[in-house]
């Protein structure tokens, strides 16, 4: 196969190509490198630099390579700056998504997988969220990944394109072979300041409320790890390149952990103590997100192989040591 990963220098985005090249298949990666890196580009992937909104590249792009199906994991992913910044998502995630889909329907490419996730449900206090659950986004990132799934969505009615919407719970970990993980300094996915504490370059881990309405009182978050979710696309890719129809699932463990028990099980891993503030909640922030991934597993036999929080941990942390060292060592 020969596919295309917008978004492929970004922390999923690498994961994917990386586990496409291994299959043997061609990866082009086109990214325009605001939050990814050319560091973890896969060594023997095409990378061309470049925004998706770039009609005259995209099309050059898309006519110049023979894609058996696009991946479309190039965004924007902060929750609490998608509520400062609301046009940023609207113009990067919505509006670039449909620039780069215009191109699509205009080129030979008629699949493709796009990146969604859980932040389009509507809150669920308590119980598993299923696809058929409500689509009620609580912050613009989720309305603006809404808004693109359903212009896939109107488009594959329109002509003949198919889609794959994968609808992501929270990614973490690192690839267990170390080749690439989260690089974004900036990155605020929890599991990365706790281990950015362990590591000395943060001084605390701050938690965003302890009054919400869950066990402890801190948000509960569905933690998959970043290579189950890949194997999640490398089934979806394959379904759409045999001719399968148009699908939405989404992609997590259905086990939630709360702030509180990620800090404590980070401490244990890492075995190093370090500083905790509750500070107040953060805008958007719902207080409870956990997957039924059973369409998934049932429907496209996907079989998760690291469903364990500490691997998850501790796979971040190893990523995070060696990068550490390269950047301390330059
Ligand atoms: N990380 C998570 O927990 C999570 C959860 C749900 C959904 N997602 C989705 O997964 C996708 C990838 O997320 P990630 O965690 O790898 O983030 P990331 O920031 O590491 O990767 C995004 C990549 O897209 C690139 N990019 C952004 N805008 C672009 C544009 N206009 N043109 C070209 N390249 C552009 C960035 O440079 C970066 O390399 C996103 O679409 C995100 O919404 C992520």
């Amino acid at each position: 196969m020969k596919v295309l990963i917008t978004g492929g220098a970004g922390y999923i985005g690498s994961h994917m190509g990386l586990a496409l090249l291994d299959e043997g298949n061609d990866v082009v990666i086109l990214d325009n490198l605001t939050t990814g890196s050319k560091q973890i580009v896969p060594t023997k992937a095409n990378f061309i630099e470049g925004d998706i909104s770039d009609i005259n590249l995209v099309q050059r792009v898309l006519s110049e390579h023979n894609f058996d199906v696009v991946t479309h994991f190039a965004g924007s992913i902060k929750v609490e700056e998608s509520v400062k910044n609301p046009l940023k998502y609207y113009e990067n995630n919505t509006l670039n998504t449909l620039k780069f889909l215009k191109c699509l329907t205009n080129s030979n490419v008629k699949k493709i997988v796009f990146s969604s996730t859980a932040a389009v449900y509507e809150e669920k206090k308590s119980g598993l969220i299923n696809e058929t659950y409500l689509c009620n986004p609580s912050n613009p990132y989720g309305r603006s990944k809404l808004m693109c799934e359903n212009i896939i969505q109107d488009l594959s009615k329109s002509t003949n394109l198919k889609y794959f919407i994968l609808r992501y719970f929270n990614v973490a970990g690192a690839d267990p072979q170390l080749r690439s993980g989260q690089l974004d300094e900036k990155s605020n996915h929890l599991i990365k300041v706790c281990i950015d504490c362990v590591l000395q370059k943060k001084k605390w881990v701050e938690i965003y409320g302890v009054d919400y309405e869950t066990d402890d009182g801190s948000c509960v978050r569905d933690f998959i790890h970043v290579s189950d979710l890949i194997s999640g696309h490398l089934l979806a890719v394959k379904h759409l390149v045999k001719g399968g129809d148009s699908d939405i699932c989404n992609l997590g463990y259905g086990r939630g952990f709360s702030v509180l028990e990620i800090i404590e099980r980070v401490k244990k891993v890492s075995k190093v103590n370090y500083t905790t503030r509750i500070v107040g909640r953060r805008d958007g922030d719902a207080s409870r997100i956990v997957a039924d991934s059973n369409k998934m597993m049932t429907k496209y036999n996907w079989a998760p192989a690291l469903n364990n929080i500490d691997t998850i941990i501790l796979t971040a942390l190893n990523w995070e040591k060696q990068k550490f060292k390269k950047i301390y060592e330059t």
